[in-house]
């Protein structure tokens, strides 16, 4: 039977066989099986040989496109002086300098490989110095998978989000609606003196394309400062990715702690804690653990400093903001040509698109969970097969690598499913 299977199918057998569910992280169970040969620029190949015009783009990392030859180059070049040495290396000192400079708030920083991990770091920093217990969060956002984070948000109750997760990890995490600042007081007020540390999504990004209403940010960083909160910032989408200083910049409220990854390396697995250096003083002495085999190896430190080599040029910026307006707009067309109740929301660099019968924009996740993912899902199955790789859950990202005629090609593919869902 072997002999009749396309390359795809075969592997996808294999992969089934030797991978368990046939991926490497859970997320990747929601997308069909696809096995990917190679990535270029906007585009993704499959081991049969079709073509994709990528935007998902790893789930966010591939700010540059697939393999920037530029990052690519100067990557391969550092690693053939080794990868890791158990001591601090000289790229590791200038990557960590250049992500500072780019981030004027901040003072020092530590990397290590996935944002998970630096968000634990984070929740542990922010418990030492203020000896206090309690992590305030929001629904709807995403910190890593780990026992003490993970919730699955139901009805507006918190619970835990996976199987096998102590449910007791999560007792010291407040789990309250975002964009609500009325939510937050009573928060603060009943729990402030408990509360170590809040983080949040400064523009929510994990569910739907939310930024942050006029004034929360500020509300809340004034009240933590206030209360002596550690006030953290999971910036793994939207750091880089906004802008240089992401969400802090572009919002102009700035954070204690930060967490960065995705964008900061171009797809090269690397992630930071960033922040106000007085936070960091145990860190310093040992006594606050953070540790890491891998954490700020040569590949990682070479792909910080050759990303922020493309992205300090700023035409990154502007050339995403085109595109992704362009985008956006060109979207919004077939919507109205084919009159169905699509609505796109967010920002150039990333939005969210969703089946919606109500015109009104979404503020809250309580709103994301009135929708029907199911309509969009299967729509996303069919751009799929048009040729347009895209996420099941409606973020679309877009890449430096997007020119304004992927753009167009993007439409004219996609066109027939437009069609198609108008007549259904
Ligand atoms: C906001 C946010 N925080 C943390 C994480 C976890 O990052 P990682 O997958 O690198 O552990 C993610 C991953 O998507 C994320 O979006």
């Amino acid at each position: 039977m072997t002999d009749t299977l396309t390359i795809q199918q075969d592997l996808q057998k294999r992969a089934l066989r030797a991978l368990a569910g046939g991926v490497s992280s859970n997320t990747r169970l929601l997308n069909p099986h696809l096995i990917v040969e190679r990535g270029a620029g906007s585009r993704l190949f499959d081991v049969d040989g079709r073509e994709y015009i990528d935007y998902l783009l790893g789930q966010g990392p591939n700010f540059l496109g697939y393999a920037p030859p530029r990052v690519v180059e100067k990557v391969a070049a550092a690693q053939r002086d080794g990868i890791i040495f158990a001591a601090t290396h000289r790229r590791e000192v200038e990557a960590a300098e250049r992500v500072l400079s780019v981030l004027p708030w901040a003072e020092t920083l530590r990397f290590g490989s996935s944002s998970s991990e630096m968000v634990q770091a984070a929740l542990r920093i922010a418990r030492q110095v203020t000896g206090r217990t309690h992590i305030l969060r929001f629904h709807g956002h995403y910190h890593g998978w780990f026992d003490n984070i993970q919730i699955l948000t139901g009805d507006g109750v918190a619970g835990v989000g996976s199987l096998g997760q102590v449910p007791e990890a999560l007792q010291q995490v407040i789990t309250i609606p975002w964009n609500d600042v009325a939510a937050f007081e009573q928060a603060m007020l009943d729990h402030g003196d408990q509360i170590a540390g809040v983080i949040m999504e400064p523009m929510m990004l994990n569910a739907g394309a939310i930024e942050p209403r006029a004034g929360y940010l500020e509300k809340v960083r004034d009240s933590c400062t206030k209360s002596g909160t550690v006030l953290i910032f999971d910036e793994t989408i939207s750091g880089f990715r906004l802008g240089l200083g992401g969400a802090a910049g572009r919002y102009g409220i700035f954070p204690d702690l930060a967490v960065y990854g995705k964008a900061m390396a171009a797809g090269w697995p690397c992630a930071a804690l960033v922040g106000k250096r007085d936070l960091f003083a145990e860190v310093v002495t040992g006594r606050l653990t953070h540790a890491g085999t891998f954490n700020g190896n040569v590949i990682a430190a070479a792909a910080v400093l050759a990303s922020l080599d493309e992205l300090e040029s700023g035409e990154v910026y502007s050339g995403v903001e085109i595109v992704g307006t362009q985008l956006i707009e060109g979207l919004r067309g077939l919507t109205r040509k084919y009159e169905l109740p699509i609505r796109i929301q967010g920002v150039p660099m990333a939005f969210h698109m969703r089946f919606d019968d109500s015109e009104a924009e979404i503020t809250d996740y309580e709103q994301m969970l009135a929708l029907d993912p199911t309509r969009y899902g299967e729509f996303a199955e069919q751009l799929i097969k048009h040729g347009v790789w895209v996420a099941y859950r409606g973020i679309w990202y877009v890449s430096g690598a997007h020119s304004p005629a992927d753009v167009e090609e993007t439409l004219e593919r996609i066109e027939p499913v437009f069609a198609r869902a108008s007549r259904n």
